[in-house]
């Protein structure tokens, strides 16, 4: 990759000097939730990707700033300095965040610089071991009859699991709502899942299949509009659309962010990066091994992605809003 010079003034202001971009100085790409998890996972993967598509000793680090549904890390990136050298990738929390939090520390639409999406993944509606049921049917059948009695893990006010959680009791008409229980991400969730210390979660087919295919976790139906069909360990789950809950379709989405103001030399390079590491084989694979889709649309174009997430901003608003909870 031919490397980029940036002319950024110098601290008077008066010298303008030629830099590379991004020189020694490594590249800090935040996940807004615990490591472990199902963002941290494509993090670290898309890092790899980008480092070697980048070449020249280009350094990615990976910085886990986890709590409140993703918003804590996605402040820490909004308020950087734009340089190119801290980056954000988050996923529909972006979206669902403004309708949830009223003091939220950024504006989602203005205060970052959009690189483009990454990927697309469907969630999994997942049970301890314990639960006694072996099926949908029978999940829902339980549910029902233990209405109040069970509880329900998520990431956070805004994470992927916990919009999941309220779209799918809104969905099934839960007479009471459950109790939630947020972790800092779902890899802490996921632990207390496997260990019965929670009883229910809904997370991105990325953390479920590890945990489904060596039998440490229930699955019972995925949240998209299509079955797995490409995948052989859960191709044969249903969707919740087959269960009855009619046009429920939930897919998560992760993007890439530069806080506001980056310069637009080294957002043209990151964005040129991103769209290597995105037709990267190894990539790929590791993605579609775990039920995801690696986006090859216009939407890993920053304008095509920051049009996609307000349309998504507009479509979650009234749904989270007709039965979500708000938080300060
Ligand atoms: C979510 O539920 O928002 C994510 O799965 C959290 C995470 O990536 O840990």
């Amino acid at each position: 990759m031919k490397r980029l010079f940036v002319l950024a003034a110098a601290a008077t202001g008066l010298i303008a000097y030629a830099q590379p971009f991004p020189g020694a100085k490594p590249i800090t790409l935040v996940v807004p939730f615990a490591a472990g998890g199902p963002t941290d996972r494509v993090a670290r993967d898309l890092a790899k990707a980008m480092g070697k598509a980048m070449g020249d000793g280009a350094n990615f680090v990976v910085e886990n700033v986890n709590g409140a549904g993703g918003t804590i890390g996605a402040t820490k990136v909004a308020k950087a300095a734009p340089d190119g050298h801290t980056l954000l990738i988050y996923h529909i929390g972006m979206a669902s965040t403004p309708a949830l939090y009223r003091k939220l520390q950024y504006k989602p639409l203005e205060d970052f610089e959009y690189l483009g999406l990454i990927n697309e993944v469907p969630m999994m509606l997942i049970g301890k071991r314990q639960l006694r049921a072996n099926n949908y049917r029978d999940f829902e059948n339980h549910v029902r009859a233990n209405a109040g009695k069970l509880n329900i893990a998520h990431a956070g006010l805004g994470s992927a699991s916990h919009l999941c959680s309220l779209m799918w009791q809104s969905a099934i008409k839960a007479d009471q709502a459950m109790a939630t229980i947020p972790f800092g991400g779902t890899a802490p969730a996921m632990n207390a899942l496997v260990g019965g210390q929670v009883d229910l979660m809904c997370d991105q087919t990325t953390n479920t299949t590890g945990q489904i295919e060596a039998g440490r976790v229930k699955a019972f139906a995925v949240t998209s509009a299509q079955r797995l069909s490409g995948n052989m360990l859960l191709k044969d789950y249903p969707t919740l659309q087959e269960m009855g809950l009619k046009g429920f379709n939930l897919t998560i989405w992760h993007g890439l962010y530069a806080p506001k103001g980056t310069p637009s030399a080294v957002l043209t390079q990151l964005n040129s990066v991103l769209k290597l590491a995105l037709n990267d084989p190894d990539f790929i694979k590791k993605e579609e091994g775990l039920g995801a889709l690696v986006v090859n649309d216009q939407r890993s174009d920053p304008a095509a992605h920051k049009a996609f997430v307000a349309s998504e901003i507009a479509k979650l608003k009234p749904l989270i809003e007709a039965g979500g909870k708000f938080a300060d």
